[in-house]
């Protein structure tokens, strides 16, 4: 799977990814700037928080319900794109993605 990461700054990040890895672990394991992965993504941190673009919504599983709880305690605000890095894993209904990562996660 393709996974587009937009920096604020306007440069991005493209990986592919192996089904079954998150694009949390892809992006801490290439050294992508702004996602952190503190909990090791058990839903538990929010700092691997990004927005996903709007025309791949439809594609993403729904949020999970721990995920949504977490989604309220990040530090950048929610917005309808916001999701969890470590809940969308490749393979699961997506073949690529574009996201944005916010300007802080701690
Ligand atoms: Fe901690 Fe995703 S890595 S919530």
């Amino acid at each position: 799977a393709k996974i587009t990461f937009h920096h604020p700054g306007g440069g991005i990040d493209v990986l592919d990814i192996e089904p079954g890895t998150s694009i949390m672990r892809a992006a801490v394991t290439n050294g992508v700037q702004g996602i952190v992965g503190e909990c090791g993504g058990q839903a538990m941190c929010g700092t691997c928080h990004v927005y996903v673009r709007e025309q791949y919504l439809e594609a993403v599983p729904p949020v999970g319900e721990d995920e949504d709880e977490m989604l309220d305690c990040t530090t950048a605000g929610r917005l309808d794109g916001s999701r969890l890095g470590c809940q969308l894993v490749a393979g699961n209904g997506w073949e690529t993605l574009e996201v944005d990562v916010p300007g802080s996660q701690t």
